[in-house]
């Protein structure tokens, strides 16, 4: 946990799906996380592990019938209690989001000039001369020179990686402190995906901006963020400082996530694997969640849910982190 009082607290924040005529389902299970001005916390884990509704749940943008429970604090304001008008302020001001597929957030019958210049026409006060010259020169820094002619243009006009970066203007054009982007790379091809990468990290510390990094890649995360949280069935199971990750790690799942980014083997040698198949936070009803899958797993664990404790540089939940150090790089058939 950091010493700067946090900009955005999440504190055992839990999403249950509630349909008619059915039992809730519980979706996010345990997430806990604080992000100071200006850090960058990659929030990774496989798919399903509830990374996104997370994310969004920091902005009240959830599903429909999907309802949250414990603490998302905004400078100490829970974002959760917040009426309309300060919810809109909110939105408006202090935070933005970036999706991973820009196409599916930006209105297709409307020019870029529209979607770009709404929040400041429409929040703000500006006419929409005013906004366009706000916003011509935030182009030209992300990488949009002929930012006058793409405004006139739809999105269709644009290539992925373009309109991505659009996505990351309206994100940056209200001058937010808090930045949540949700797999921003992720529908574009890898050259691409740097740019846009690049982009979004050189912006962060311009801004001084905190940025909630959501992605299931661990190494892009590692790269460009502060500290991980590394969420697993709805549950942060670890958190640690992204350069202590690979050493430091005291998860069985952070470990066998690390262990099994390609690359790091002999020439032609077998990637590790971590057995079974992800679990949703509805399937993991007692226990540690990851139990079923985990080679050092006993008795305990498949009874007593470990708490995320913190610990010299982060948290782990896991009730035998402390006897593991040294054997977490061991498989089921070593233990
Ligand atoms: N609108 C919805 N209705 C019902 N269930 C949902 C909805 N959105 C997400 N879920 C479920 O909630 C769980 C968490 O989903 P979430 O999208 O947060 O996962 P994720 O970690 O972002 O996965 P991915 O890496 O695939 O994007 C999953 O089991 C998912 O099926
Ligand atoms: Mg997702």
């Amino acid at each position: 946990m950091t010493a700067v009082p946090p900009l955005l607290r999440v504190e055992h924040l839990g999403i249950d799906l509630h349909r008619p005529r059915q039992a809730p389902r519980t979706l996010v299970r345990d997430a806990s996380f604080d992000l100071a001005p200006g850090e960058a916390l990659g929030l990774v884990g496989e798919s399903g592990s509830g990374k996104s509704l997370t994310s969004r749940a920091v902005i009240k943008l959830l599903p429909q019938g999907a309802r949250s429970r414990g603490t998302v604090a905004f400078e100490g304001h829970d974002v959760r209690a917040m009426n309309r008008a300060l919810l809109t302020r909110y939105l408006s001001h202090d935070a933005a989001m970036i999706f991973q597929n820009p196409r599916a957030h930006i209105n297709p019958v409307r020019t870029l000039g529209d979607f770009l210049t709404e929040p400041l026409v429409c929040h703000q006060g500006l006419n929409r001369a005013q906004a366009e010259e706000r916003l011509i020169p935030l182009l030209a820094e992300i990488g949009i020179p002929d930012g006058p002619r793409r405004l006139d243009q739809y999105p269709h006009q644009l290539s992925g990686g373009l309109l991505q970066r659009m996505m990351i203007a309206s994100a940056l054009i209200t001058a937010p402190r808090l930045l949540l982007a949700d797999e921003p790379t992720t529908a574009l091809d890898v050259t691409t995906q740097q740019d846009v990468m690049a982009i979004l990290d050189e912006q962060r510390h311009e801004r001084n901006l905190a940025l909630l990094f959501v992605t299931h890649d661990l190494e892009l995360a590692t790269a460009v963020c502060d500290r991980i949280a590394v969420m697993y069935a709805g549950t942060i199971v670890e958190q640690r400082p992204a350069a202590a990750l690979h050493s430091g790690r005291r998860h069985p799942y952070t470990a066998g996530l690390l262990a099994a980014r390609p690359g790091l083997g002999a020439p032609g040698a077998r990637l590790p694997v971590i057995p079974g198949r992800p679990a949703a936070a509805y399937e993991s009803h007692q226990g540690c969640p990851f139990a079923p899958r985990c080679a050092f797993s006993e008795d305990r664990c498949r009874v007593e849910r470990p708490p995320l404790l913190p610990d010299l540089d982060g948290a782990v939940a896991c009730h035998r982190a402390d006897e593991l150090a040294g054997d977490l790089d061991r498989t089921k058939e070593e233990v």
